[in-house]
């Protein structure tokens, strides 16, 4: 089979999913559910074939990409796979020194401060990431009608980690660049939305069923500079992938304020943490939007009964809605009991079914 037949294949096969369908805002025969952070350190397959592997050269492998990729799908039967990889990983591909530190994250050795810095940035091309291509590849020829969903993070906290050099709470020299030097801000993150594109066109030029936009730590922005300096540069990826037709996500942590605008800078899907009840999301993004969520992460550590009580809370509140995809409103957290995600899943659907 060619390669472009290859990847039409893995499409059409998922088209019809609960998920994809629940996405474009169609009728589905059960609320679809997948988690941020499915493959990770909360399953012990998963710890078992990262043991000696370091974060990044795992993603470089598309033996382990399938692998990981696969484990939580067979486990929890959940209605979408998430590529196995990290925002970081394009920024390593063009090469950034950056390293992912287990329990910190992305730490970048020589972070990206001024003008000449940017030079460093250089464009992705596909040959770069040929691994992702080849995961992904065969990610969907053992996945079948389970969609398989690709990612990149937008560019404000890509450029946050490459400013602050790490994991930040507060933000302060990426906010310096934002109000001190705007156009090197804008330079920055044009840059940014590049690579970004580059990457999302790769994952869905090689086969994936969605996309989703990564844009954890928006939430520290207000509003207006929200608007003003970030917005723009989100919406230029949108528009990048705009032509392939697939269902674009775009998430954030503490983003309620800013859902509206997360909204109009051009996705399909809006991700919502737990901080905002969906019937109240859905009056601040609009209409003709499907949503994301958004059970709290925390409460998978609650007994089984609080944790219905809770979804049952999530599923009420997205009643109304065009379109629902279920999900944490963050990632797993990796001390969470698998079982508990597993429960999770036949819940939604056995409450959903229709
Ligand atoms: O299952 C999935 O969701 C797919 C894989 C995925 C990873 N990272 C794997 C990973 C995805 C979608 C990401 C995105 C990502 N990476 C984001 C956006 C999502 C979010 O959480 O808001 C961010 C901010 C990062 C940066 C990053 N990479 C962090 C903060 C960390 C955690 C550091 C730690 O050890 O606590 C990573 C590492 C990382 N990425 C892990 C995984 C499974 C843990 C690595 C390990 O197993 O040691």
């Amino acid at each position: 089979m060619s390669e472009r037949s290859q990847e039409q294949t893995g499409r059409t096969a998922a088209h019809d999913s609960a998920f994809m369908r629940a996405c474009r805002r169609e009728p589905v025969p059960h609320t679809p559910v997948w988690f941020m952070r499915q493959a990770g350190r909360s399953l012990p397959e998963y710890r078992k074939v990262r043991e000696g592997i370091p974060m990044l050269d795992s993603c470089m492998r598309p033996d382990l990409v399938t692998e990981i990729t696969l484990q939580p799908v067979r486990r929890h039967g959940v209605d979408a796979a998430i590529f196995f990889s990290d925002i970081v990983v394009p920024l390593k591909a063009i090469g950034i020194d950056l390293d992912i530190k287990p329990g910190v994250g992305p730490v970048v050795a020589d972070p990206i401060r001024t003008r000449a810095d940017l030079a460093r940035l250089r464009d992705l091309e596909p040959g770069d990431v040929s691994y992702v291509t080849e995961a992904v590849g065969m990610l969907t020829a053992e996945l079948g009608t389970t969609p398989l969903i690709g990612f990149a993070g937008a560019p404000f906290t890509l450029a946050s980690y490459l400013i602050e050099g790490g994991p930040s709470r507060t933000y302060e020299r990426t906010k310096a660049m934002i109000y001190g030097d705007p156009q090197l801000w804008a330079d920055l993150v044009d840059r940014l939305a590049a690579i970004t594109s580059a990457f999302l066109r790769v994952q869905i030029e090689a086969g994936v069923s969605a996309v989703q936009l990564f844009d954890s730590w928006a939430g520290a922005l207000a509003p207006a500079d929200y608007r003003r300096y970030v917005m723009p540069a989100s919406a230029r990826v949108f528009d990048a992938v705009a032509d392939y037709g697939v269902p674009r996500i775009h998430f954030g942590v503490g983003t309620g304020e800013l859902l509206g605008l997360m909204g109009e800078a051009g996705a399909d899907v809006v991700g919502v943490d737990w901080r905002v009840p969906l019937d109240e999301a859905v009056r601040r993004v609009g209409p003709g939007k499907a949503l994301q969520g958004n059970l709290d992460p925390a409460v998978l550590f609650a007994p089984r009964d609080a944790v219905e009580a809770k979804t049952d809370e999530v599923l009420a509140a997205a009643r109304g809605l065009e379109g629902h995809v279920f999900n944490l409103g963050h990632g797993v957290m990796p001390t969470t009991d698998p079982d508990a995600l597993t429960r999770l899943v036949a819940y939604v659907h056995e409450q959903t079914a229709r």
